[in-house]
């Protein structure tokens, strides 16, 4: 499986390469013939640039299935359904354009999504209009209001005990385990919305995330939720403040970052999910 993933990765850094070439070549044409459907013209130049460097993997009919699609995993995005993981909007809501954007532009870690830089803003806000003819939800529905993000707060010693307090509390340990490397008690159960099995994120094994790099955007995946995954909302059980104190003890999972030199120092233990929470005393 490693090989053929590593495989079919190569081969679309060489087609983006090579096509984008083409693509700087002919401006926003995508060199492709016009489809007679209803589309609009935007959606046209979408479409075309869609056939040259997605459908292999997100299918014809925008449904995940292209040919591509057997041999990795996690599997495409099916843009039939119009779920999103990565969206700074609340959970169970469309994205805004923006998110979709910063998305393809990123390009998704640990899986098959390469990134799609190279292409210009106007042929990325071409594919968005075009993927959005995929699911009736975009006809019918607005994208949510984003979450407000507060100013990140110094970290401290308290913030990153706090911190693991709501850690144990929300029971991210048993998706994640108590020492964070995915590998909780609930683990090895979990399905997506389409019922394939998937695991919760490792900490241990990196500094990026699916959706962003930032403080802020760890912030934002855990109180918007990765829709279409067990991975919930918890911005009905997380105050603002205490979402920062999560963010910061999630760091102390991560090599190098000031959060766990910190938690060294502290002398800071992983969770036993069995004593009880210092603040259930109180
Ligand atoms: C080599 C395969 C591959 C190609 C080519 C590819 N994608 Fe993806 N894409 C994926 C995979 C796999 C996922 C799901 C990743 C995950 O769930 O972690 C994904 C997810 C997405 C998402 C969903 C993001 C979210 O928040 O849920 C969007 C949008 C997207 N791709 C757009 C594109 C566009 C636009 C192109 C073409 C320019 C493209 N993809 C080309 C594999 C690919
Ligand atoms: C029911 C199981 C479950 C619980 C509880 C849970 N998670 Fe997750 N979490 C997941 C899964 C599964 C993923 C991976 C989703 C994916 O790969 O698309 C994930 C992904 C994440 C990510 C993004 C990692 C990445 O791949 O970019 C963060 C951050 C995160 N979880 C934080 C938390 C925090 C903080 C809590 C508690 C407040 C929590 N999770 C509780 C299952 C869970």
């Amino acid at each position: 499986m490693r090989t053929t993933q590593k495989t079919i990765l190569l081969c679309a850094g060489l087609i983006l390469g090579a096509g984008v070439t083409v693509a700087q070549g002919v401006g926003t044409a995508s060199g492709y013939p016009v489809p007679k459907d209803d589309l609009t013209t935007q959606q046209q130049t979408g479409k075309g640039l869609y056939l040259r460097y997605c459908v292999g993997c997100h299918g014809k009919y925008g449904d995940g299935e292209g040919e591509n699609a057997p041999y990795i995993d996690p599997k495409p995005r099916d843009f039939t359904v119009a779920t999103f993981k990565c969206r700074s909007t609340p959970t169970g809501t469309l994205p805004l354009d923006s998110d979709l954007i910063h998305t393809i532009e990123r390009g998704i870690r640990g899986s098959n999504m390469p990134s799609w830089l190279p292409l210009s803003d106007e042929n990325r806000e071409d594919l968005i209009a075009y993927i959005k003819t995929f699911s009736p939800r975009w006809k019918k529905e607005k994208p949510g209001d984003p979450i407000q993000i507060p100013p990140e707060p110094a970290v401290t010693a308290e913030r990153i005990t706090a911190g693991q307090a709501m850690f144990k509390k929300l029971e991210c340990w048993k998706c994640h385990g108590v020492e964070g490397r995915g590998n909780g008690p609930s683990a090895a159960t979990l399905t997506d919305d389409k019922d394939r099995p998937i695991t919760p994120y490792d900490f241990t094994t990196g500094h990026k995330f699916k959706c962003g790099v930032t403080d802020q955007d760890v912030y934002r995946i855990f109180m918007t939720g990765l829709d279409g995954t067990p991975m919930p909302s918890f911005a009905d059980n997380v105050k603002p403040d205490e979402a920062w104190d999560l963010v910061f003890y999630l760091r102390t999972f991560q090599m190098h970052t000031r959060e766990k030199e910190m938690a060294k120092q502290m002398g800071l233990k992983p969770i036993d999910p069995n004593a009880p929470n210092p603040t259930d005393n109180k």
